[in-house]
């Protein structure tokens, strides 16, 4: 069946706000006014197949060729382009459990046969690349791993990516999230070898969701087959947007330090809270934007339901990850919201779960 539609997509558009809002996935909105420098602004400019500053602005950024760079409206419609030019109907492909869904919608909706290799909570949400390689087949044509994991935050190292590069099929990794290490922030795993295609954007970590900018690092006859497909989708990209992407990247490090303040003092207060609550479980991670819980007793819609209700705070189901017995928070948007939409949860742990 060839589902056109996203249901989780759908819920975090309509359903998932409430005063206390836990159920986000990225940093908080970053204001235009706090841009040090617009650039002149142009409706039309020369962008045909993507406009060069930007694309050199992303190349820079990753220490690539512009030549391998593919913008695209979001990491969302860097990964469709990226799986409509990779595959046929039919191609099998294998991605983790969980996931980002997505990143599954996307690859049914191209009529790719997918496929799953578990990332199990016990083992931190590591990717085992001997499981990985058994799950391959003569038809395998692609393996998506997330990086940092959705909805785990857990990073995968450089070591384990390589392995998954050994296996044969090409490696689709989408790092939306990883310079929410800010330490040490780990290079692209493009560099890993010309199996590796990269999605990415500056929604999840920077904050300026509303410019849309995503981009796909392929090698450059992939890179030119991805443009020649998207002449069939948007054609040209907003001109306006790759102006304002530019000044984005002129200021990235700042954009990324005006947040990360925001996320560890988040982190400082998930640490306490998972430390103190025995009625949920989750792998703690050092990185990242959201993390996955487990509710040991009970049902999570309901739990949620009721949370929603009492406490005015929302979180992600689980089921929207196949996992239903979790929920995922996210940090990074208002500390003190975040600190109070945990004190609400921690209250509501106690009224529920008796
Ligand atoms: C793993 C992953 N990829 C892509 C996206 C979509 O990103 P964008 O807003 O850049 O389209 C998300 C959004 O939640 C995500 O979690």
């Amino acid at each position: 069946m060839r589902y056109k539609y996203s249901d989780y997509m759908h819920w975090a558009k309509t359903r998932s706000r409430a005063r206390f809002n836990l159920a986000t996935s990225g940093v908080g909105p970053f204001p235009l006014a706090e841009l040090p420098a617009l650039p002149p602004m142009e409706i039309n400019g020369d962008n045909s197949y993507g406009y060069q500053p930007l694309k050199q602005a992303i190349a820079r950024k990753h220490g690539v060729d512009p030549d391998c760079v593919v913008t695209a409206a979001g990491t969302s419609m860097a990964n469709y382009l990226a799986f409509a030019t990779l595959l046929d109907a039919g191609d099998e492909v294998l991605i983790e459990h969980p996931t980002y869904g997505l990143l599954v919608d996307a690859l049914q909706y191209v009529g790719a046969d997918v496929k799953r290799f578990a990332r199990r909570e016990e083992e931190g949400y590591a990717i085992d690349v001997d499981a990985v390689r058994r799950a391959i087949t003569p038809r395998t044509r692609l393996i998506v791993v997330t990086n940092l994991h959705n909805p785990s935050s857990v990073l995968t190292a450089e070591e384990t990516l390589r392995g998954l590069g050994d296996l044969g099929p090409r490696v689709l990794v989408d790092e939306v999230y990883l310079d929410a290490v800010y330490q040490s922030t780990p290079r692209t795993a493009f560099h890993l070898g010309p199996q590796f295609v990269i999605t990415n954007s500056l929604t999840k970590v920077y904050g300026v969701s509303g410019l849309r900018c995503g981009w796909v690092l392929a090698q450059p006859d992939l890179a030119q087959a991805m443009w020649r497909l998207n002449d069939l989708f948007a054609a040209t990209p907003v001109h306006p947007g790759e102006l304002l992407s530019v000044a984005v990247f002129a200021n990235l490090d700042a954009v990324r330090e005006r947040f990360r303040r925001i996320v560890e003092a988040d982190r400082r207060v998930l640490r306490e809270f998972l430390d103190r609550e025995t009625a949920v479980s989750a792998v703690k991670t050092d990185f990242g934007t959201t993390c996955f819980l487990r509710l040991l007793r009970g049902g999570v819609d309901d739990f949620l339901a009721s949370l929603r209700e009492r406490q005015e705070t929302s979180a992600v189901p689980g089921r929207f990850f196949e996992m239903p017995d979790h929920f995922r928070i996210g940090m990074g948007v208002h500390s003190e919201m975040f600190a109070e939409g945990l004190r609400r949860l921690s209250l509501h742990l106690r009224d529920d779960v008796q």
